[in-house]
């Protein structure tokens, strides 16, 4: 396998004492995708947020390009390459497009394979945002703050890329474009983990695949193997 750029090892967290995630393993190497499905309450995002940080996991390990980061502070994880799009895109409303970029400016980090993001970069990725670049994010549309979203977490110039259900409540035209911006970040050498509950979504772009089920992993494996096994995702998704 690849190098490892995110890895997960034996992770339990809580939300007080609600034990959220079990002993969740998985790692994503280096210039992958790895597509973590679940429904609803399986613990995906919780999983991001133990990754950059957010929620310090009570057990387990992660690690980032090989080195440990388990409870370290958000921005020292932020620091070593980790960049997440949060579910529901929450860019900040009453700042304008541009500003909402700016605020999430950082240089290069050592060992970036692709060319630095800058706000001329990401505006040439989405020339709908340059468009509207001095208009307030408040005023998008929910695909726009997604490509805001994306393009504020770009910014940080990350090495490793998580995206919450990037496609939740958009039309699927607007699905379609999400889709393509990924393909395309991923054709740069981003190591992408991309948090969806439809394994249609993520079947076609994934090199692995993850799916949770109640804060545990009911199945890791490559996409191929999955696509070449014919397993029914829908019987692991808990979805009947
Ligand atoms: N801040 C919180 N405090 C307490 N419980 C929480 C909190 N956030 C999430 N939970 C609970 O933890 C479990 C996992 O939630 P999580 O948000 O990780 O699920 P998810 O897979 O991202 O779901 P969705 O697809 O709806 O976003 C759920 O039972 C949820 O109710
Ligand atoms: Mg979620």
């Amino acid at each position: 396998m690849a190098n490892s750029a995110l890895r997960l090892a034996d992770i339990d967290a809580f939300y007080g004492d609600s034990h959220v995630l079990q002993k969740v393993s998985f790692e994503l190497g280096e210039g992958r995708l790895l597509g973590l499905l679940g429904r609803n309450g399986a613990g995906k995002s919780t999983c991001m947020n133990v990754s950059v940080g957010l929620l310090p996991p009570r057990a387990g390990s992660v690690e980032v390009f090989g080195a440990p980061v388990t409870r370290l502070a958000p921005e020292m994880i932020a620091m070593r390459g980790v960049a997440l799009v949060p579910q529901g895109r929450r860019v900040f409303r009453s700042l304008t497009v541009r500003e909402n970029l700016m605020v999430a400016a950082r240089g290069v980090l050592p060992g970036a394979r692709h060319a630095p993001w800058t706000a001329d970069t990401v505006f040439a990725m989405f020339p709908r945002l340059n468009e509207r670049r001095t208009q307030l994010a408040g005023y998008l549309s929910g695909g726009e703050q997604q490509m805001l979203a994306i393009g504020r977490a770009l910014m940080s110039n990350p090495r490793v890329l998580l995206m919450d259900e990037p496609s939740e409540g958009l039309a699927p035209q607007i699905v379609a474009e999400v889709m393509a911006t990924i393909r395309r970040l991923k054709e740069s050498g981003l190591s992408i983990v991309l948090v969806e509950q439809s394994p249609k979504l993520v079947f076609d772009i994934a090199d692995d695949m993850v799916i949770l089920n109640s804060g545990k992993v009911a199945v890791a494996a490559t996409a191929a193997k999955l696509r070449s096994d014919n397993i029914d995702l829908h019987q692991h998704l808990g979805v009947f």
